[in-house]
C-alpha cells in the first residue's frame, strides 16, 4: 500500500512527480524515490522518511529527465531503510521499477533469480520485478518494444499477489510501461504529456480526463500517445472518462489539516451523497439498482462486509435494514469473513463497503462471497476503484476526494448512502410507508443538522485540552450508539495514540469497569430514548469510581452532573450516528493537535490497504 506516480512529456519530470507523490504520501510516508530518464540512462534518488527528504538531496534538483516514476512506500517487505525504497533496478542496471501491493512469491522467485546469477540488495519483495523483466527480455533474440513487453507479461504471469507497476528501460527511452492486478493505477491524458498514479486527486491538476486500468492490463505511454495490450499482447481499446471533481477538493484550503477540512466537509459530502437519490412523497429509485420485491423477498441474509470504518458504517445501518426490511442482516470484518466460510448462498445479499474501494481484504471477501454465488453490492468513494469493477452493482457515497488518513466524511457519507438504500428496500417491500417518509425527511434535514453540531466546537476543544495528556479512554452506547463508540474510539487511538476501547454499555460491568480509577476519561454516546436511562446508570457506575465523562447526547438527562456534555439536535436513533459521531471525530482532532502529532499522516497507518 504504496503509492506510484510517474510523467512522460516535455517538461522536467522531477518537480511534477515530487508534487504527485507530496499528495500520494497519505498511502505510506516510510520512504520515497524517483527515477528519472536523463541523457547519461535512468538516474535513481531515494531515501528513507517522508517524500520531503528528496528534496533535500542537491541530485534531486539536479534532475532534467521528462520521463519518470517515483514512489511513496508503506514498509510490508524490508525495514523502511534507503535500500529498500524504490525504485528498485535490475543487476544491470538497464530496468528502473516502482511497485505498489505485494509478491507473495517472491522467496521462489528470489531463488530462481539467485540460481541463474542474479543478486540482491534489498530485503524487498518488488527487486524481483526488475530482475525477472531482464531475464526474460536477455533471451529475446530482437531488442524492440515488442519484445520487451513480452518480457514484461512473462514476468508478469510469474508473479503471484497483487501489484500495481511502473517500468522504465533504457532501451526505449522515450517510453513508459505501467501494469496492474488487484492494485490501483489510474492513467491521466494529458496534451503531449500523460501521467500514472495511484488515485485521480494526485494529479487532478493537471488533468481531468483518466484511462483506467483492468487487471493485467498492460499501457505503454510516450508523451503523445497511450497503447494499451492485454497479457497476450493483443492491442485493446480504452475510452477515457472525464473526472469532474473540482480540484480544490483535494487541496486543504484555509484549513490545517485534511482531516479539519473533511470534518468540515461533512453538510456537503452528506448532501452530495443524497443528491437526487430520495424525494418526499416519491419512491426511491436507485438506478444502479434493479431489484425486485421477489428478490427482496427471497432472501435468506444480507452481509454487510468491510474494514475499519466502513465496517463501523455498517454496524450503524444494520438496524435500520432489519428494522424496515425484517431481513436478517449481519455485519463482518472482510478479514474474518473471508476465512471463516460464511454461509453465504444464492439468496444473500452481500454488501461491502469500502471508502477507497482498494482494500485488499474486503475484495477479497467480495470475490468469495461471488464464488458462493451471492448477488453483491460495492459501496465506494472512488470512480472505478477494484471492488466496484468486481462487483454486480456499485453505487458511489460522492463524498469528494478524502486525503486525511482517518476517515471522517467518508463514514457519514456511508452510513447515509445505506440509509437510502434500506428505504429503497422498504419501499419495495411495501412496508412501514409512513416511518419511512418520516426517515426520508430526517435524511434530508441532516446536512442542515451536521452544520448546526459544528457550529461550535469550543466544549470539544477545551476538553481535549484537559484529557491529551492521558493513555486510556472508554467509549460507550447501548444499540445503534454503541456502533458510534467503537467509531469514536478508533479514531482516537489512530490518530492520538491514546488508548482507547469501546464497549457496549452493558458489558462494561463484565470486565472494562475493572481498569475505571481516578481521572480516567469515559466517553458516553446516548441518542437512543429508550436506551439512554440504561447508559446513564452504566455511566453513574463510572463516575462513583472517579472517571471523567465527555457525553454527546439529544436526550434529557436530568439529575446527573457529567463533567461535559455535547448537546446535538433530536433526529431519529437510526440515523442518529451522522451527527453524533461528529463531536468524537472532532475530540480525536483536538487531542492529536494538542499532543502536536502529524493528523493527516498517523504513525504506522495508511490510508488504503491492498495488503492482507
Ligand atoms: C485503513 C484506513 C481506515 C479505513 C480502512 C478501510 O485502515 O486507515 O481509515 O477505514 O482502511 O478502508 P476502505 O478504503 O476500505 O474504506
Amino acid at each position: 500500500m504504496c503509492g506510484i506516480v510517474g510523467y512522460i512529456g516535455k517538461k522536467k519530470a522531477e518537480p511534477i512527480l515530487i508534487n504527485g507523490l507530496l499528495r500520494l504520501e497519505y498511502r505510506g510516508y516510510d520512504s520515497a524515490g524517483i527515477a528519472t530518464m536523463e541523457a547519461e540512462g535512468i538516474k535513481t534518488i531515494k531515501n528513507k522518511g517522508r517524500v520531503a527528504g528528496l528534496l533535500e538531496i542537491p541530485e534531486t534538483q539536479k534532475l532534467e529527465g521528462t520521463v519518470g516514476i517515483a514512489h511513496t512506500r508503506w514498509a510490508t517487505h524490508g525495514k523502511p531503510t534507503d535500500i529498500n525504497s524504490h525504485p528498485h533496478m535490475d543487476n544491470q542496471k538497464t530496468t528502473a521499477v516502482v511497485h505498489n501491493g505485494i509478491i507473495e512469491n517472491y522467496v521462489e522467485l528470489k531463488k530462481f533469480l539467485n540460481d541463474n546469477g542474479y543478486e540482491f540488495l534489498s530485503q524487498t519483495d518488488t527487486e524481483v520485478i526488475p530482475n525477472l523483466i531482464h531475464y526474460y527480455y536477455e533471451r529475446e533474440v530482437e531488442k524492440n518494444e515488442m519484445a520487451f513487453l513480452r518480457s514484461m507479461a512473462k514476468a508478469v504471469k510469474d508473479l503471484k499477489g497483487s501489484f500495481a507497476i511502473e517500468v522504465l528501460n533504457e532501451d526505449f527511452k522515450d517510453k513508459m510501461f505501467v501494469i496492474r492486478k488487484d492494485s490501483p493505477l489510474v492513467i491521466g491524458k494529458g496534451e503531449g504529456e500523460n501521467y500514472i498514479s495511484s488515485d485521480i486527486p494526485a494529479i487532478l491538476s493537471f488533468t481531468k480526463d483518466f484511462y483506467l486500468l483492468d487487471d493485467y492490463e498492460f499501457a505503454v505511454l510516450s508523451k503523445d500517445n497511450i497503447e494499451f495490450y492485454d497479457l497476450e499482447l493483443s492491442k485493446i481499446f480504452k475510452q477515457p472518462k472525464n473526472i469532474t471533481w473540482d480540484m480544490s477538493a483535494a487541496e486543504k484550503g484555509d484549513y490545517a489539516d485534511f482531516m479539519l477540512k473533511e470534518i468540515f466537509e461533512q453538510p456537503k459530502s452528506i448532501r452530495e451523497t443524497i443528491g437526487a437519490r430520495i424525494t418526499k412523497g416519491v419512491k426511491t429509485n436507485l438506478e444502479e439498482l434493479d431489484f425486485t420485491k421477489e428478490y427482496l423477498n427471497s432472501l435468506d441474509r444480507i452481509y454487510i462486509v468491510a474494514c475499519g470504518t466502513a465496517m463501523h458504517a455498517g454496524l450503524a445501518v444494520r438496524k435500520i435494514i432489519e428494522k424496515y426490511c425484517r431481513i436478517q442482516t449481519e455485519v463482518d470484518i472482510a478479514s474474518e469473513f473471508r476465512y471463516r466460510n460464511p454461509l453465504v448462498t444464492e439468496k444473500s445479499l452481500c454488501i461491502f463497503i469500502s471508502q477507497s474501494g482498494e482494500t485488499a481484504d474486503t475484495i477479497a471477501a467480495l470475490k468469495l462471497a461471488k464464488a458462493k454465488g451471492a448477488k453483491t453490492i460495492a459501496i465506494s468513494n472512488v470512480i472505478g476503484s477494484s471492488i466496484t469493477n468486481e462487483a454486480d452493482y456499485s453505487l458511489y457515497t460522492h463524498a469528494g476526494p478524502e486525503i486525511a488518513v482517518a476517515s471522517t466524511k467518508a463514514y457519514t457519507s456511508q452510513i447515509v448512502l445505506l440509509a437510502i438504500i434500506a428505504i429503497y428496500f422498504a419501499e419495495l417491500l411495501d412496508v412501514a410507508h409512513d416511518e419511512i417518509e418520516e426517515l426520508k425527511s430526517e435524511i434530508l434535514e441532516l446536512p442542515s443538522k451536521v452544520e448546526e453540531v459544528l457550529r461550535d466546537t469550543s466544549k470539544i476543544k477545551a476538553f481535549a485540552n484537559r484529557i491529551f495528556t492521558e493513555k486510556n479512554a472508554f467509549f460507550i452506547g447501548r444499540g445503534i450508539d454503541s456502533s458510534v463508540a467503537m467509531e469514536g474510539a478508533l479514531k482516537l487511538k489512530e490518530i492520538s495514540y491514546i488508548h482507547s476501547e469501546a464497549y457496549a454499555a452493558g458489558e462494561l460491568k463484565h470486565g472494562p469497569i475493572a481498569l475505571i480509577e481516578n481521572g480516567v476519561t469515559v466517553v458516553g454516546i446516548m441518542t437512543d430514548e429508550d436506551l439512554a436511562p440504561k447508559t446513564v446508570s452504566n455511566l453513574q457506575e463510572v463516575i462513583t469510581r472517579g472517571a471523567k465523562t465527555f457525553i454527546v447526547t439529544n436526550q434529557e438527562l436530568e439529575h446527573v452532573t457529567f463533567d461535559e456534555v455535547i448537546r446535538i439536535p433530536r433526529i431519529s436513533k437510526y440515523i442518529s450516528p451522522v451527527l453524533s459521531v461528529i463531536p468524537l471525530q472532532l475530540l480525536a482532532y483536538y487531542i492529536s493537535k494538542e499532543k502536536g502529532l502529524d493528523v493527516d499522516k498517523p504513525r504506522n497507518l495508511a490510508k488504503s490497504v491492498t495488503v492482507e
